[in-house]
């Protein structure tokens, strides 16, 4: 499996674009409405057939551009089987596999953040939307997120996995890239190390977040595949 990294500036998120070298089937994973052109223009470069559109969660800082990819390419959007919405054509559930030719993305529920958080794990690298990120974790403050789900999720799941796995999030504001499994046991500030659940949650419960600008235009354009254009 093959993939490429890509970003959004204004909201910090990572879109990425992941493929099967033999067959050139693709799926990408997040992608940013207002990053639409640029990322098809490197699927033509790139002669990929693009088969899926793949949401970790619902988005509360930007819109998918899940919807516009979909118009153009054909592919399929899948998000988790409780997210609210008609728009998507797969709705995914622990255990699940998106197949790319020969090659596999497996489904992890991972909820926390939100409650229909997924990750997808292909090859020893694991996209982890916003419930890990990199020496950090996403809030849990609101759109369902809970603080004791999001640790049982980190550490029951994702640190299970071999330490070398490969960690990509969905955002970063520190200018990381990646990290590995490994890397965030030892190090993860809130929940790496000697940290108990008990600290973890009072730590996220402690934080005095700002609600995120978007957040009312997003989620109800996110619900509708980016495609309301009033959002
Ligand atoms: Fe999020």
């Amino acid at each position: 499996m093959q993939f490429r990294q890509l970003f959004d500036h204004r909201s910090s998120t990572y879109t990425y674009l992941v493929w099967n070298e033999d067959t050139r089937d693709a799926a990408i994973i997040d992608p940013v409405r207002e990053q639409v052109e640029r990322d098809s223009q490197l699927i033509d470069e790139l002669g990929l057939h693009l088969r899926f559109a793949l949401e970790t969660h619902v988005h509360a800082d930007h819109i998918t551009g899940s919807g516009l990819l979909r118009e153009r390419f054909g592919c399929k959007i899948g998000v988790h089987n409780q997210v609210d919405s008609d728009c998507p054509d797969i709705k995914l559930v622990d255990d699940d596999y998106v197949s790319l030719g020969s090659q596999q993305l497996e489904v992890l529920y991972t909820p926390g953040h939100t409650d229909t958080d997924v990750c997808y794990l292909a090859d020893g690298v694991i996209f982890t939307g916003d419930i890990l990120l990199i020496h950090g974790s996403g809030r849990t403050d609101f759109q369902s997120g809970d603080a004791a789900r999001s640790y049982d999720s980190i550490t029951g799941r994702l640190f299970t996995l071999p330490e070398e796995t490969l960690v990509y999030p969905a955002h970063d504001y520190s200018g990381f890239t990646c990290s590995t499994i490994g890397e965030e046991k030892r190090f993860n500030p809130r929940l790496g190390g000697e940290r108990t659940r008990e600290e973890y949650i009072r730590i996220m419960d402690e934080m005095v977040l700002d609600k995120p600008g978007l957040i009312d235009i997003a989620v109800p354009g996110n619900q509708a595949c980016g495609l309301d254009r009033q959002g």
